[in-house]
């Protein structure tokens, strides 16, 4: 098969390509290097076509859908809190940019079109733990946006051919994820200070949780996503169904580093939403996912590739 990955130099992209390319089809990468890196690819760079180009422009994005069976959408902006900040930016690329994907899709007979959509589009529903029946309820743009994405991915898997899966993920974390922002996703910086011995910062009081979800799981439900017939038209929670908060995440990073994590609390992030953690058991019944590494297992072996890489 023939596969576009966007999005594909970015943490999760390009463990997605990878796997991809370990199964031996042929793997073509749009990113414009905002938040991804070249050096996410290296294990892999002489098998994967790589375009540096942005999905706002959908020439570019038609051009590189020709010829392909199948579609990974990754590309986004991922931060919530930049999404706050600069909801016109992340609108044109996160809902634009997922419309000429969808549409490039449509003009080139591509079959399927995978989608990173996010637990974020839950909001805050008290209602625990997230199952995708429940009526969206965004606090963010960023979540809107996402919401919004899924939503046209329904109506051209309704009218125009393309088949379309949307993955909710969860708070997905493991090697590539960028610390360096101060965007960055919660683990990578939390163990970035863990190793560099500088004090993490909590913003609230640490008792929010989330359901963190290591790459290796996220990447197992992407290929089902993309293989199983069921699957067109559905959307699917991709976590591992656990809790952890912010405190217990430090005790258990503070274990494994064996260093205490004392952290630094500051106000709450606006846009944040409290708890979340999903329901697993339609991607369990219809995909036959089954996450197979726990959050601390894959928190162990995110230390050891962070230590390697030191
Ligand atoms: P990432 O920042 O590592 O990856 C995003 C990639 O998209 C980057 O390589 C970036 O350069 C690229 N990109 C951004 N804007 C672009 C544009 N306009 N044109 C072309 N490329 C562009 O983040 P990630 O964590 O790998 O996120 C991948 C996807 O998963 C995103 O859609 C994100 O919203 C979604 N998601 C991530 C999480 C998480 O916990 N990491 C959770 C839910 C959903
Ligand atoms: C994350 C993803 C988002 C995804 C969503 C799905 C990133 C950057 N964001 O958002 O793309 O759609 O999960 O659930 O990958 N925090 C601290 N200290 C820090 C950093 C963060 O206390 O140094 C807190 C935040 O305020 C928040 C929690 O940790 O309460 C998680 O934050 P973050 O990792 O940014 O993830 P989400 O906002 O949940």
């Amino acid at each position: 098969m023939k596969v576009l990955v966007t999005g594909g130099a970015g943490f999760i992209g390009s463990h997605i390509s990878q796997r991809l390319i370990g199964e031996g089809h042929e793997v073509r990468i749009l990113d414009n290097l905002s938040t991804g890196r070249k050096e996410n690819l290296f294990e892999f760079a002489d098998k994967v076509e790589f375009r540096e180009g942005d999905i706002r422009n959908a020439a570019l994005v038609q051009e590189l859908a020709r010829e392909c069976d199948l579609i990974y959408h990754q590309a986004a902006v991922v931060s919530v809190p930049y999404s706050v900040e600069h909801p016109q930016e992340t609108h044109d690329v996160n809902i634009q940019g997922t419309i000429n994907v969808l549409q490039a899709a449509r003009a080139c007979r591509v079959k399927r079109v995978v989608f990173a959509c996010s637990a974020a589009v839950y909001g805050e529903d008290p209602e625990l733990p997230k199952r995708e029946t429940m009526a969206p309820l965004p606090v963010s743009p960023y979540g809107v946006e996402k919401i919004t994405g899924e939503y046209y991915l329904g109506a051209w898997n309704a009218l125009y051919g393309v088949q379309t899966v949307s993955l909710r993920y969860f708070n997905v974390f493991g090697p590539r994820q960028d610390p360096r922002s101060p965007y960055s996703g919660v683990i990578s910086v939390f163990v970035d200070r863990a190793l560099s011995g500088a004090q993490p910062t909590v913003f609230g009081d640490g008792e929010q949780y989330r359901d963190f979800v290591f790459i290796d799981n996220v990447v197992q439900a992407n290929m089902l996503a993309g293989r199983v017939e069921a699957a067109a038209g559905r959307c699917y929670n991709v976590g591992c169904g656990e809790k952890t908060s912010l405190n217990e995440l430090l005790g258990m990073l503070g274990r494994i580093c064996d260093r205490e994590m004392e952290p630094q609390y500051a106000d709450p992030r606006a846009g944040d939403i409290r708890e979340s953690v999903a329901d697993i058991s339609r991607i369990k019944r219809e995909l036959g996912y089954a996450p197979k590494v726990a959050v601390e297992d894959g928190l162990r072996q995110l230390v050891e590739y962070e230590r390697a890489k030191r």
